[in-house]
């Protein structure tokens, strides 16, 4: 989306738009490195764009008032902090200027006087603003049907972030894997060591403040024995120069630690909370780690989690562990990101009273309140694990006195690995528009996340991310729009799916109608496809063990993970009502927990998560769920190899390269949802028994 540097995202053969009258000079009276920059991105965004050499005067003319600019002088773009530019402070007014404050900017467009102005209370927002102002730089380029999408938009902007932390999770290694990683080796690490190549990295920073993220977390929140080293001398220099080339693009870096770290690295005999030299030793070790990154952010922790160390092992608790990691963080203005994905991985399935999606809830809901202020909890948007559908975490609307981070996965584990194509944007902004009930109605999750809700001090968003050292970032090139869009939609959950899909594909693609159509047309129905011919109603999990790509119905039915969907010659799905199953219904507020405890007012969506259902069960589409699975799976199969042939029409409206590669994916996946519907449809036809109403084939 940032194409224009390489001189993309036009129409081909349509007239460029002429330089503005303002984008031959650019004032700034600061020296600050995001301020640097923003010049850097701003001059070479306007080169690019209108192959022009911006002038950039670091002159009194940006300290003098406005009125003293007179002429040709008087024409330009003037970039600044309220309190670093008297310029850009002066054309704004009081009242337009207190609408923002921290990250949030103002952008105004003088058409007459031949000025454009970018201002902010602080630097980060400076550089939030300009990447704004290329972003509709390239929005109003001429469309293939005449017109200019962004006209106009640029004479008045505020914009404000509605969540404070905007932060990417990187689950890389530093033998250069990357967990549940689908775009190549890690941009990070190679054989045990970090990359030498910073460009990359940086581009990632680029990247990433494009879209309005400010902090990152380097490395996989399943900390192995090297990685346990990045918090000592053998690689902090290391960390410390990746922290530079976030730190110029405003974005904080964390690491995440590893709870035994005090054992393992420090060669204590306990990692116990409560210890006094344990303390002593996150203390000093953190310490050591802000004397190298004076503005590090701080830990995120996997504890008592998939095998993971934590404070369990001491017969201690979370909020013990998370508070000891705060007050080695405090002095710093650290963070703790204590990760809630904790259940028991050790199940038998047999043990119907063991409930996976109850235990987020029920390890820190009675923690709530005892957490240090600078500790947030990071809890994963389902109670599950990232499937394609599953209800949202009840623990979202049960801790008041807490701060908490959403949790989502860009990274497409269960949603076909960047092989399949899975716009994941419409799936987020359900869980954000899902209502809690938690404050009575109004109470979105969206306002827990960005905590409104509770007025909590930290809040916000953290995501997985789908990028590796491929060409194209992330594997399958429209999944970029997944990395896009959860940048902006952490910026502003009000943006809508369609908003941001449109957005995304003009940035990347051009604005030629017909290309935009197909594109935008294909992210927004492959979340529902992709649904379609894999787990269906709500039941999730039937994928191959491991990695996780590919049907295989039972793959987790016997397995220790918790992941079951009991499915029998009888019927299918999860009894986790409270008159019959596992209770966990009654983690909702009131209207929620009636509604999913019901079969009547269950959401068919939903219907197998919360409820074990003979086949012959007639959902509210008026459809047995027998024939609800098999109409998806052929639905999905067909609606597949329809993407691959929508995209095929593309051929010679977009760079070549990416039409091939796109190409053989669609194909791909075309192929492979053939194989979900015969896997699917094939064992639940010989399970229950029960043919397909129209005499289908099925294997
Ligand atoms: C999933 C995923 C793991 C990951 C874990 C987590 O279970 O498969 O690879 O470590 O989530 O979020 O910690």
């Amino acid at each position: 989306w940032l194409g224009y540097l390489q001189g993309q995202s036009g129409v081909k053969g349509a007239a460029r738009k002429a330089a503005p009258v303002w984008s031959h000079n650019v004032s700034v009276a600061e020296d600050q490195e995001m301020i640097s920059t923003a010049i850097a991105e701003l001059t070479q965004g306007l080169e690019k764009l209108f192959d022009i050499k911006p002038k950039v005067s670091h002159s009194a003319a940006s300290q003098a008032s406005e009125s003293d600019l007179t002429g040709q002088e008087a024409h330009g773009v003037w970039l600044g902090t309220w309190t670093g530019s008297e310029a850009v402070a002066q054309a704004f007014s009081d009242i337009e200027r207190s609408a923002v404050h921290d990250e949030g900017y103002l952008i105004r467009e003088d058409k007459e006087q031949g000025r454009l102005f970018i201002g902010s209370e602080t630097p980060q927002g400076v550089l939030y603003g300009t990447f704004h102002l290329l972003r509709e730089l390239v929005l109003d380029q001429e469309s293939s049907n005449g017109v200019h999408p962004a006209e106009g938009r640029l004479s008045y902007i505020a914009e404000q972030p509605v969540n404070a932390l905007r932060m990417i999770n990187q689950w890389d290694n530093v033998d250069g894997s990357i967990e549940r990683g689908y775009a190549g080796k890690s941009i990070f690490y190679e054989n045990g060591e970090f990359t030498r190549d910073l460009g990359r990295i940086r581009d990632y920073a680029r990247l990433l403040a494009s879209t309005g993220l400010n902090a990152i977390s380097i490395n996989n929140v399943n900390v192995h024995q090297c990685e346990s080293l990045f918090l000592t001398e053998r690689f902090l220099g290391d960390v410390a120069k990746v922290a530079a080339e976030f730190r110029a693009y405003g974005i904080r870096l964390f690491l995440s630690a590893n709870y035994a770290s005090p054992i393992e690295i420090g060669g204590l005999l306990t990692a116990d909370p409560l210890d006094e030299q344990v303390r002593e030793w996150w203390n000093i070790q953190t310490a050591k780690v802000y004397a190298a990154i004076p503005d590090f952010g701080g830990y995120l922790i996997k504890a008592d989690s998939e095998n993971r160390p934590g404070p369990f092992t001491y017969n201690r608790d979370h909020a013990d562990g998370a508070n000891m990691l705060a007050e080695a963080l405090r002095p710093f203005g650290g963070l703790v990101i204590w990760r809630c994905f904790v259940y028991n991985c050790k199940q038998d399935w047999r043990d119907r009273s063991t409930d996976r999606a109850r235990a987020a809830y029920d390890h820190f809901k009675p923690l709530d309140g005892r957490f240090a202020d600078n500790v947030i909890l990071q809890i994963k948007n389902g109670p599950m694990d990232f499937q394609v559908r599953e209800a949202v975490s009840p623990l979202f609307g049960a801790m008041e006195q807490t701060n908490q981070v959403l949790e989502f996965q860009i990274t497409q584990e269960y949603t076909g690995q960047q092989r399949h194509l899975c716009y994941l944007i419409p799936q987020w902004k359900e869980v954000l528009d899902f209502d809690t009930f938690a404050k009575g109605p109004g109470s979105e999750i969206k306002r827990i996340a960005d905590g409104s809700l509770y007025n909590r001090p930290y809040s916000g968003f953290a995501a997985v991310s789908n990028i590796g050292a491929d060409a194209c970032w992330t594997g399958h090139p429209l999944a970029q729009a997944n990395l896009y869009g959860y940048g902006r939609l952490a910026w502003n959950p009000e943006l809508s799916s369609e908003e941001i899909a449109e957005e995304w594909v003009r940035l990347t693609f051009g604005h030629d109608e017909e290309v935009v159509r197909l594109i935008y047309g294909m992210l927004l129905n492959s979340l529902e496809i992709y649904e379609n011919y894999t787990a269906p109603l709500g039941v999730g999990w039937m994928v191959n063990p491991e990695h996780h790509y590919g049907p295989n119905v039972d793959g987790y039915e016997y397995s220790k993970w918790g992941t079951y969907h009991f499915a029998d010659c009888d019927g299918i799905g999860v009894d986790r009502t409270v008159s019959s199953g596992t209770g966990y219904t009654s983690q909702y507020h009131r209207e929620n927990a009636e509604r999913y405890e019901s079969v009547d007012s269950c959401p068919d969506e939903l219907l197998l998560f919360f409820h074990h259902v003979p086949y012959t069960h007639v959902l509210h589409s008026g459809k047995t769920v027998i024939q609800h699975i098999y109409d998806t799976h052929f639905a999905g199969a067909e609606q597949a190899a329809s993407l691959a042939e929508n995209w095929r029409q593309l051929e010679g409206k977009i760079d070549p390269t990416v039409f091939d590669k796109v190409a053989k994916l669609q194909a791909g996946q075309a192929e492979h949802a053939k194989e979900w519907r015969d896997m699917i449809n094939t064992y639940f036809y010989r399970k229950s028994g029960i043919a397909e109403e129209q005499g289908r084939t099925i294997y």
